[in-house]
């Protein structure tokens, strides 16, 4: 059995005062039946990581440079995110592949960085409207999770999120019938490279729009086993409603 998962990316937004959305959280859930990640902009992660401790709330970050230290202005290791607290690091999201040019290859070298700091990678995916239009998603899936897996990926140390771009911040959703297609698609893919035991262990989440209204609906669908939140994650009782339909899921 997956143990589900419910991921907040809070993207570029949130001051200190944000911590008290997850000051809500980690008192709701001191325990939980399901994994719970808030991954803060870096800025936070210290002070979340700390006022997450003893609850059922871990902490990642966002992104991470493939490296462990040297001249990266700007850039923050998998080495420092763990340093900071964090269990967890996005990688390859789209906002990062689209903004920052990032190539399936660079996200694999980071997913690698991540499981060398001893942190999760959350390595993301998903189409644009125009591939999904031109017939092209389910071969523009298999080639990024082809690439932007390390050999290295166990069910441990990874999470795979699945987010059609058009999804993002939209409103809009793939139909259930349109998750289950790649998140099936997805799950094969696994089992043909890694083995049914590892494959069959590594987490597919569900990201785009998700929110208390929508979330039992896609939470049932097949393969999906929690979500990557943004919007809907900034306040903690829209994340809480998430958390609790993926628990009674
Ligand atoms: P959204 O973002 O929930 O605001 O659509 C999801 C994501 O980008 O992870």
């Amino acid at each position: 059995m997956r143990r589900k998962l419910a991921a907040g990316n809070w993207k570029m937004n949130g001051l200190a005062e944000a911590l008290s959305e997850l000051n809500e959280l980690t008192v709701t859930y001191g325990e939980a039946p399901v994994d719970i990640l808030i991954c803060p902009p870096a800025t936070l992660i210290d002070r979340a990581s700390e006022a997450a401790e003893g609850s059922a709330v871990a902490i990642g970050g966002q992104d991470c440079h493939p490296k462990t230290s040297g001249a990266h202005t700007g850039d923050i290791s998998a080495e420092m995110l763990r340093d900071s607290g964090a269990s967890h690091v996005i990688i390859g999201h789209s906002e990062r592949r689209d903004d920052h040019g990032e190539s399936s290859a660079l996200i694999a070298a980071k997913a690698t960085a991540a499981y060398d700091a001893g942190l999760i990678a959350v390595v993301c995916c998903g189409e644009h409207l125009s591939t999904r239009e031109a017939g092209e998603t389910l071969p523009h899936i298999g080639k990024q999770i082809a690439e932007s897996l390390p050999d290295a990926a166990t069910a441990e140390n990874t999470v795979i999120a699945y987010e059609p771009v058009w999804a993002i911040g939209t409103g809009l959703t793939p139909t259930v019938e349109q998750i289950a297609e790649v998140h099936d698609f997805i799950r094969a893919e696994l089992i043909a490279r890694f083995g049914e035991t590892t494959a069959n262990g590594i987490r597919l989440l569900y990201g785009g729009s998700v929110k208390p209204s929508n979330a039992a609906e896609i939470f049932a669908t097949s393969n999906v086993d929690g979500a990557l939140v943004g919007g809907a994650s900034l306040k903690a009782a829209d994340f809480s409603a998430i958390i609790d339909a993926l628990v009674a899921a």
